[in-house]
Order: structure tokens, then C-alpha cells, then sequence
């Protein structure tokens, strides 16, 4: 069958670099959309040696013609998204046209961000480590059914008054001695209005016509599974669904719209903010890894805590998104490393060795990661593009990766640019690409 729409989205904890996966495969489609997540993720891509940093917009959005749109299961901050397209403009890159925001988004307030960092204060010692872009507390007054929406700022204006005045009340219960105005409020949200109005659309019909006309679509997803709200390591997670299910309530389109899902994990495991990571590295290990893989928060700077990678967790992920295929990256930061560990279970307190994640925290936090060592390799996979040249380890390394974790790695990455990428001949994103019509454009 012809795989046409694509999903792309994180089989671990994020930071697995998507945003090279999906720039790469853009060429194929005619549509990227975002489906869920805010301004808290950061997907850095380089091009002919120039580094782009992605929050909001979809990655597609550095192709030229590529129609880019952000889902209603997006929260916006229309700051945050003003400051990209403005960043993006100075770069030569052109939004106008090409970008359409859900008109059902919800909008982050200024007031959210002061929110998630005092829910952060408040939690103390058991806080989340969240990224402090106010995403938790606006998808709380989303699901609270008082959020204001896209569509809210661009239409009756008394109306939008009167959801201001009472959510700013809202808030001033929520922080001691709090007396904001919501007057200044009103005035920011209908000037960003203003100018976010000849971007606001349906999206969900947007894109049903250009799936109805033959565009491929590319479903692109941020954070990942296991930050996902329903299937993370909760209450260590997102304040989203960023598994599959997240495409169909986060676009409105439907499952059958999906026609195959690539996960995209990393040679290795990296995770930033608290939370448990049964296979965490301290010492000159993580160190290594850390540096070689420049494991820094493409948002917030923040050092990425690393581990080995761990294939209890992208088996799950295979078995809740239902991957067709995993794109595996930063192999070439393994290079060097006499021996490399697969972790292939969880031995828990009992003693016993369990092989599907748990959802108890508690047991995953006093879980010790059972190991499989291999060799490692001398010669470098830096920037190698055939599988065939990748050294004899390297090849064994993935092997048993896809054996572990239940999906062929159909793309591996070995260097940042978009250069730097093998798809692995005869794999199943060979196959869409083979049979994938031209593409056209917006
Ligand atoms: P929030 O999304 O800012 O509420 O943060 C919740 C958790 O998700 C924290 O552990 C963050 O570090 C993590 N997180 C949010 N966005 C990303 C991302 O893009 N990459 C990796 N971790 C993320």
C-alpha cells in the first residue's frame, strides 16, 4: 500500500532529534503539522552548516512551498511565535502563506508562565523540572474549560473581555495578595489578535482537503512518549498527548489518516527535568556522552541526564504508537567507546526481571536495568550515508536494537547535517519514498 501521511514522533524522552529526522523527509510531503506541545520544545536542525532552533513552527517550514500548520491541540504563545517568525524572516525565510495556526489553539497567557514556575516552587522537592513556558497551566485551563482560543481574539471583542476579566480573577485567587489587572491582558491578546488573524484557520479542514487532493501529509510530533500525559512516567511527563493518539484529537483528522508511523530514538538515552531513568550514567560516562551528543536543552540550556539506551522503553513505545519503523540518530556519538549496553529488562524489588514498563514510578525508580554488553567500534561512523560502510560492531549494535526493541531502525543518523543520514536500503521508508508521487506545492 501506499504510505502517503506520515506520523514523526519521540519513542523516548524527548531530545531524540526530530527535527533533523523530519527536515530530512520533508522533500516528500507537501504538508508538516504540529500536533500538540508549545514553545517548550526545540528542534534544531542544521542546514549547509547553518543551525536553525524550531519551538512553535513545524521544521517543514525551512523547505520552500511547504505548507506548515500548527494543530488545535497546540497551546500558543503568539509572543513566542511572533519572536520565530520574525527570527525566521531575518534568516530569508518566508512565513507568510505557508503558516496556518488552528483557530482552536489555545493561547498561553502571560500569567501561565509565572503560574508554572510557582506550581514548580510549590511542589518543592517532588517538582517536574518543566521548561517554565507556562504549557502545564494552559492546558489546565484548557481542560478546566476556561481557556481562551485563537478564535476568541479575533472575534467579539465584549465577550473576550468578559473571559479575561474572569480568568484573571482566576488567577489572582490562585497567587497570594495577586492583584493583576486584566485590562493590560485584554490589550496584549487583541493586538496579538491582530496579527494573528491571516494565519488562523481550520486546520482540520485544511487538511482534509489537501489529503483529499493527494498531498502528502508529514504529522510532526514534539517532547515524546514517554512525556506524553496518559503514557509517561506521570506525573514526570508533558502536559500533552504526544503518542499517536495526540494526531487525530490534536488535528482533527482521522486514525485512517495515518498511514505509517516512524518513532525516532536515539542511540542512547537522554532526558531532561526530573523523573525517573532506570538506565542513567553519572561519572565520566554520562560526561562523554553528554559532550559527544551536545546534550544541552535546545530551549532551556539545560545538561540532559544520560544513559544507555533502553530498549524496555522503545519496545513500549513501539507497542503504543504502533511503529512502523524507528529512525535511530546520534550513532557516531557512540564511536570510540570499547563497549556499549542494551538494556533489555528491569529487575524490581521482588527480584523478578520485568520487560514491559511499569506504570508505577515507584517501582521503576527502585527498578535496576538488566544489560546486554556489546563491542564497541574504532573507526568512525561520523557522516557515513551507506549501511553497508557502517563498521561490523555497528551493524551488530543495531541489529540487536531492533531485535530488543520489536522495530527495524529504517534510518540511522550519523552527524547533524541533513547530509549525515543513511535509509537503510530495502527498509520500509525506502519503500514509501519508492512508491511516493511528486509532491506539490503550495
Ligand atoms: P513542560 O512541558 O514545560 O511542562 O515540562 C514537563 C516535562 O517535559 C519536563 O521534564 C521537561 O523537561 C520536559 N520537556 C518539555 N518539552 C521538552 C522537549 O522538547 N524535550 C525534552 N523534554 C521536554
Amino acid at each position: 500500500m501506499l504510505k502517503t501521511n506520515i506520523a514523526v514522533l519521540g519513542a523516548q524522552w524527548g531530545d531524540e532529534g526530530k527535527g533533523k529526522i523530519v527536515d530530512m523527509l520533508t522533500p516528500q510531503f507537501a504538508v508538516v503539522a504540529r500536533y500538540q506541545g508549545g514553545h517548550n520544545a526545540g528542534h534544531t536542525v542544521y542546514v549547509n552548516g547553518r543551525k536553525f532552533v524550531l519551538h512553535l513552527i513545524p521544521s517543514g517550514i525551512l523547505h520552500p512551498g511547504v505548507t506548515c500548520i500548527i494543530g488545535n491541540g497546540v497551546v500558543v504563545d503568539p509572543q513566542a511565535l511572533f519572536k520565530e517568525v520574525d527570527e525566521l524572516a531575518g534568516m530569508d525565510i518566508a512565513v507568510e502563506g505557508r503558516l496556518l495556526v488552528s483557530e482552536k489553539a489555545h493561547v498561553i497567557l502571560p500569567y501561565h508562565r509565572e503560574l508554572d514556575v510557582l506550581s514548580e516552587a510549590r511542589r518543592g522537592e517532588r517538582k517536574i523540572g518543566t521548561t517554565s513556558r507556562g504549557i502545564g497551566p494552559a492546558y489546565e485551563d484548557k481542560i478546566g474549560r476556561r481557556g481562551i482560543r485563537i478564535c476568541d481574539l479575533l472575534g467579539d471583542r465584549q465577550a473576550l473581555a468578559q473571559e479575561v476579566r474572569e480568568n484573571v480573577h482566576a488567577r489572582n485567587q490562585i497567587i497570594r495578595d495577586s492583584t493583576l489587572d486584566w485590562k493590560p491582558v485584554f490589550d496584549e491578546l487583541v493586538a496579538q489578535g491582530e496579527r494573528l488573524r491571516p494565519w488562523a484557520a481550520d486546520v482540520s479542514l485544511v487538511l482534509h482537503q489537501a489529503m483529499a487532493d493527494g498531498r502528502n501529509v508529514l504529522f510532526e510530533g514534539a517532547q515524546a512518549t514517554l512525556l506524553d500525559i496518559d503514557h509517561g512516567t506521570y506525573p514526570f511527563v508533558t502536559s500533552s498527548n504526544a503518542s499517536i493518539g495526540g494526531v487525530c484529537t490534536g488535528l482533527g483528522v482521522p486514525p485512517r489518516a495515518i498511514s505509517g508511523v516512524l518513532g525516532v530514538a536515539k542511540a542512547y538515552t537522554t532526558r531532561v527535568g526530573e523523573g525517573p531513568l532506570p538506565t542513567e550514567l553519572s561519572g565520566q560516562l554520562a560526561e562523554r556522552l553528554r559532550e559527544g551528543g551536545q546534550e544541552y536543552g535546545a530551549s532551556t540550556g539545560r545538561p540532559r541526564r544520560c544513559g544507555w539506551y533502553d530498549a524496555v522503553v522503545v519496545r513500549y513505545s513501539a507497542r503504543v504508537n504502533g511503529l512502523d519503523a524507528i529512525a535511530l540518530t546520534k550513532l557516531d556519538v557512540l564511536d570510540g567507546l570499547p563497549e556499549i549496553r542494551i538494556c533489555t529488562g528491569y529487575r524490581i524489588a521482588s527480584g523478578a526481571v520485568v520487560t514491559e514498563f511499569p506504570a508505577d514510578l515507584r517501582v521503576l525508580a527502585s527498578a535496576e536495568p538488566v544489560y546486554e554488553t556489546l563491542p564497541g567500534w574504532s573507526s568512525p561512523t561520523k557522516g557515513i550515508t551507506e549501511y553497508d560502510r557502517l563498521p561490523a560492531a555497528a551493524r551488530h549494535y543495531i541489529r540487536r536494537l531492533e531485535e530488543t526493541s520489536g522495530a527495524d531502525c529504517a534510518i540511522i543518523s550519523t552527524g547533524s547535517d541533513r547530509a549525515d543520514t543513511i535509509v537503510k536500503p530495502g527498509s520500509i521508508v525506502s519503500q514509501w519514498f519508492a512508491q511516493s508521487p511528486a509532491q506539490p506545492r503550495a
